[in-house]
């Protein structure tokens, strides 16, 4: 194995990250040295519009618009994927790893779909393939499961992976925003993207599950077998209702190994209580909460996107598999644990068997009996009410009221029949809503 002198990289993409990149190796180029035991060449970056008027961040003798020239380049030692998106990225970090080229990328959607194979492949063909920035951004996660808890058998996954999600009802609490004004606010700021969808509904989130699920239980986990539920529903009333009763709504994202074997994989938003951990990650902070077997909780918080974490992150892994080249240590993490042949075929456990806490909220005319007729339907269910408030009596006659009840824990399953069957009480104004109360 040769050992180049110098790290010598493509960069595929100059955006939000491939910027970042550039400015972190332009400005700590010399400490990046030290450490890594070379330097760090950029060789060519490439984008895709050459009409767009470029900041001087990005050199204009190394910028063109064809990845063949990094891709045929043999002296690119490692191709850096900052395009994000399924394709052409997919195409691009194949023909990498097939060109033997060591690889880098942020992209989760593509991991999320397609890491199995682009990791059987870089396992196949000897070359690294490393992903931190792809989930939570500046957070090393990544590199806490795969070597600092490389002893640990991991119990559970609790976190909040999505900056915009976690702003916006941050906001919403603390502003008493509703939920279209604190998105605006988000994407004024920068922290949503254009089109947040992916954002608010839990997509973007359950592709970072499924990564870090893979990761922590060598078993591969697919996105269909994520429960996925957005905060696009969460209105301020529900804030300011949680909050009455102690609680904070966060967007969660939860993976746990049951004693049965079969793993719970969940995105969705959830109340929490205001004195847990998660409760206190505010504004754009992600946090990922890791339970091991050996360490106990372990808590990871920081900035889960933006420029320079996540390309902080990224060069961290430049330097992480420059290293490896250096020393010919190619394929130091093995990646069967990613692939999921260390384990039994996934089994996922019924959503509908989730057992937990939740918050329900109701709007109803106010008619009397009503309470009765929707105690009924609990009792139908076997789920009992631990409190009960009703908002808005007293208002404009016929105005209609909030009824919000915290049940006992109660299966998921039962909770859907309660809430098919309420919506057929003839007093009911909208759908009833259902969310989880849970650990923080
Ligand atoms: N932004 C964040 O905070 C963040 C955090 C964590 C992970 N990530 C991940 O990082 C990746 C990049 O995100 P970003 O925010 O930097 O995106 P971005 O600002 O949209 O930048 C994408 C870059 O890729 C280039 N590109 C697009 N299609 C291309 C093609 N077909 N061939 C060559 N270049 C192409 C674009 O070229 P032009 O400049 O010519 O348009 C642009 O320079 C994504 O996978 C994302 O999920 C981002």
């Amino acid at each position: 194995v040769t050992s180049p002198r110098r790290i010598r990289i493509g960069l595929l993409g100059a955006g939000v990250v491939g910027q970042g990149i550039l400015e972190l190796l332009r400005d700590h180029a010399g400490t990046i040295a030290e450490r890594l035991g070379a330097p760090i060449e950029v060789r060519h970056v490439v984008a895709r519009d050459p009409n767009r008027v470029r900041n001087d961040l990005v050199p204009k003798a190394l910028l063109s618009f064809d990845p063949r020239v990094i891709l045929d380049d043999p002296e690119v030692d490692v191709v850096v994927e900052v395009v994000g998106g399924l394709e052409p990225a997919g195409t691009f970090l194949r023909s990498a790893i097939e060109g033997g080229r060591q690889v880098v990328t942020a992209n989760k959607a593509l991991l999320a779909e397609r890491g199995h194979e682009l990791i059987t492949l870089a396992e196949a063909k000897r070359v690294d393939l490393y992903f931190e920035a792809a989930v939570a951004g500046g957070i090393p996660i990544i590199r806490v499961l795969r070597e600092a808890l490389a002893s640990d058998r991991i119990v559970a996954l609790r976190g909040i992976v999505n900056g915009t999600s976690n702003y916006v009802l941050s906001r919403m609490r603390d502003a008493g925003l509703a939920f279209p004004d604190a998105l605006r606010e988000a994407q004024e700021l920068g922290f949503a993207e254009a089109d947040p969808t992916l954002d608010v509904s839990g997509g973007d989130a359950a592709h970072k599950l499924a990564i870090l699920a893979t990761l922590a239980y060598g078993a591969q986990v697919h996105l269909d077998d994520v429960t996925v539920e957005g905060i696009d529903e969460v209105t301020a009333t529900d804030v300011v209702l949680a909050r009455r009763f102690g609680f904070a709504i966060k967007p969660l994202a939860v993976a746990r190994k049951l004693a049965s074997g079969a793993l719970d994989l969940r995105v969705h938003p959830a109340l929490v209580e205001e004195t847990s951990v998660l409760a206190n990650i505010s504004g754009a902070l992600n946090a990922v909460y890791v339970e091991g077997a050996m360490v106990g909780p372990c808590l990871l918080s920081g900035l889960g996107a933006g420029a320079l974490p996540t390309a902080m992150s990224v060069v961290s892994d430049i330097v992480d598999v420059g290293r490896n080249l250096l020393t010919g240590a190619r394929g130091r993490v093995p990646s069967r644990a990613f692939r999921g042949e260390s384990l039994e075929p996934i089994q996922v456990r019924d959503p509908a068997e989730h057992r937990t806490r939740f918050y329900l909220r109701i709007q109803s005319q106010d008619r009397p009996g009503l309470l009765g007729k929707i105690a009924g339907v609990l009792g139908a269910f076997d789920v009992s009410i631990e409190q009960l408030v009703q908002e808005g009596r007293g208002g404009a006659e016929d105005a209609p009221i909030t009824v919000v009840m915290l049940t006992h824990e109660a299966p998921e399953g039962a909770i859907r029949g309660v809430l098919r069957e309420l919506a057929f009480l003839p007093q009911i104004v909208g759908r009833p809503k259902a969310i989880r109360i849970e650990e923080g």
